[in-house]
């Protein structure tokens, strides 16, 4: 089963190279299940109805979040009329919506999607993703073979930590967040996939897929300035995941990156 998970989308140019490229990759990659990483989705930080809508539209199956799932305040209502989307599943009881969601790709194949936060200097500080991971496997319903978890961390120990614990118990552990692609996939010995962090689709001509100018008076003036979307051609970044139907194990893992289309814009005049 081949599943693409794409890295946090960064608002409008991660919006559109998704647009503009996934229909394409879906039919060239043979892809049977779409995953994004949607945490910044609108504007840079957060996730709205529409802008949700925009991704589903472009043929995303399933998103995951991570510390800006609440930054847009309609996220919390949306979340609990949307089941594809999903927010860290070691928030506390009672946070809205849910980390694990059940796939069932066209072949009528089951993936669980488990979408976990890290501990190591994130905010807010929830519960211990590795106890949460646990639980998680021990309330999967054994007809779920195959499970992809988003681990949503800071720091590449903690997510590295994560794929040797969970190796062999899951089909791939795959690392978000940093916005950095990372160029350490694998499989691990007991056959899981793994990559510490899945890089972001987003402008790369930026600080993080933020604008490059407004984040260099933060960090070179020390003052206050407002983060704002980088403009400019957008690259999706992802990682394609090869999984065992029958016994869950990953195949094959490899990284995807894949820039925008530029439309022509000048005139030529005869
Ligand atoms: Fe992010
Ligand atoms: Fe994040």
């Amino acid at each position: 089963m081949n599943l693409l998970f794409i890295g946090d989308v960064v608002g409008q140019p991660g919006r559109r190279a998704i647009a503009d490229q996934l229909s394409t990759l879906r039919s060239r990659l043979k892809l049977d299940l779409v995953v994004a990483n949607a945490e910044n989705i609108a504007d840079g930080a957060g996730i709205t109805r529409k802008t949700a809508n925009e991704l589903f539209a472009a043929g995303v199956d399933v998103m995951t979040n991570g510390n800006h799932a609440w930054d847009k305040k309609e996220a919390l209502e949306y979340i609990t009329t949307e089941p594809r989307l999903l927010r860290p599943h070691n928030y506390p009881d009672g946070t809205p919506g849910t980390g694990w969601f059940v796939a069932t790709v066209a072949s009528g194949h089951k993936i669980g999607i488990l979408n976990l936060m890290g501990n190591v200097f994130m905010h807010p500080h929830l519960a211990c993703p590795f106890t949460a991971a646990n639980r998680a496997l021990a309330e999967k319903p054994d007809d779920i073979k195959m499970v992809l978890v988003d681990l949503h961390a800071e720091v590449t120990s903690e997510k590295m930590a994560m794929g040797w614990y969970l190796d062999g118990r899951v089909s791939a552990v795959v690392g978000t967040h940093t916005h950095v692609p990372t160029a350490d996939e694998r499989i691990l010995p007991l056959g899981t996939g793994y990559i510490t962090d899945v890089g972001m689709t987003g402008c790369y001509d930026s600080v993080i897929g933020m604008d490059t100018e407004k984040s260099l008076k933060r960090f070179v003036q020390k003052l206050p300035e407002r983060f704002e979307v980088a403009e400019g051609v957008g690259t999706i970044c992802g990682v394609l995941l090869d999984f065992n139907e029958h016994n869950g194990l990953c195949r094959g893992i490899t990284r995807v990156r894949v820039t925008e289309s530029i439309p022509e814009t000048a005139t030529k005049v005869a």
